[in-house]
């Protein structure tokens, strides 16, 4: 595993093999990366979650991280994404994190052959593989498998890397997906992995009811003025009527920002079902399973 970049390289194995990993950093494990490892994260997009949580996984697998500030290097004097990796990796950088706004940036470095590894975190409206990996972290830690359950996807799907990572990845583990939100956002792309279905007939169906930030960053001048948030609310948010509709056992998730009180009530964020915390606390050990294969002896 030269990079991790996509959902695309995920088998069924690969991702219950890599939860297995996870839980037992959980647990405590001793990691399997030499050190002295040298790791920078390259954050084009701003992060919370993604960007502390990587280096909270490089610092616990014994990597040294160099810091790297986008606004600071020499990008800012047109040096390519290609010739600052090379930098770098002469410098010493062995594994390079990287968020994205271009989706597939990472296609011509690898062609390039790049002499480091590269992690993506998140390019455009393409994958966000370590999301995907600590949601169905998160989710098996729940029901304990995938198969047979019905995970309904809810929000800005069209400009969502993470519902196009997720979908991918649930369809092939057995699990049932459904789209709900606004319909002009379920594009051709979501057809093949599941209907479209209204939203207050979607919620008492579903085990997972995962929410989607609304990206008001990548909507249109015209798109952002028409955007509403107590009218989306009332449409496709969460309130509590439509969360004492969820089934028992139900789960809520989202990858987080939230939008409090767009796409759920602000009082429901920490509610009983909600595992919006539990999802980015999971997050720093599935990066060190994902960091590990990349990375490990
Ligand atoms: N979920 C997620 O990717 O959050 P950040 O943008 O804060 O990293």
């Amino acid at each position: 595993f030269e990079h991790f970049v996509s959902e695309t390289q995920v088998t069924p194995e690969l991702a219950e093999s890599l939860i297995d990993r996870a839980e037992a950093f959980k647990q405590g494990a001793t990691p399997a990366v030499a050190t002295p490892y040298y790791a920078a994260n390259l954050f084009f997009e701003n992060s919370t979650r993604t960007h502390t949580s990587f280096e909270m996984a490089e610092r616990k697998l014994g990597m040294t991280v160099i810091p790297f500030d986008p606004g600071h290097s020499s990008v800012t004097k047109g040096e390519s994404l290609e010739d600052t990796l090379r930098a770098l990796a002469a410098i010493g950088i062995q594994v390079a994190v990287i968020r994205h706004s271009q989706d597939n940036y990472y296609q011509p470095l690898i062609e390039a052959n790049v002499p480091l590894h590269i992690v993506n975190a998140g390019d455009g409206a393409g994958q966000h593989p370590s999301q995907m990996m600590l949601d169905l972290m998160t989710i098996r830690e729940e029901f304990g498998h995938f198969k047979g359950l019905h995970v309904g996807i809810v929000g800005d799907l069209a400009h969502s890397r993470v519902a196009r990572s997720d979908m991918a990845m649930l369809t092939q583990l057995g699990a049932t997906v459904s789209f709900s939100g606004p319909k002009t956002w379920y594009t051709k792309d979501f057809e093949q992995y599941g209907d479209y279905v209204p939203l207050d007939d979607l919620i008492p169906q579903v085990d997972v009811l995962m929410l989607l930030r609304v990206q008001l960053e990548r909507l249109t001048p015209a798109e952002k003025a028409e955007f509403s948030a107590e009218s989306y609310h009332e449409r496709f948010g969460i309130n509590q009527a439509r969360y004492d509709q969820m089934k028992p056992g139900a789960i809520i998730m989202h990858p987080a920002p939230v939008n409090r009180g767009v796409e759920l009530a602000s009082d429901l964020v920490l509610a009983e079902r909600s595992r919006i915390f539990k999802q980015m606390h999971n997050g720093v050990f599935m990066r060190m399973a994902m960091l590990e294969l990349v990375c490990g002896k």
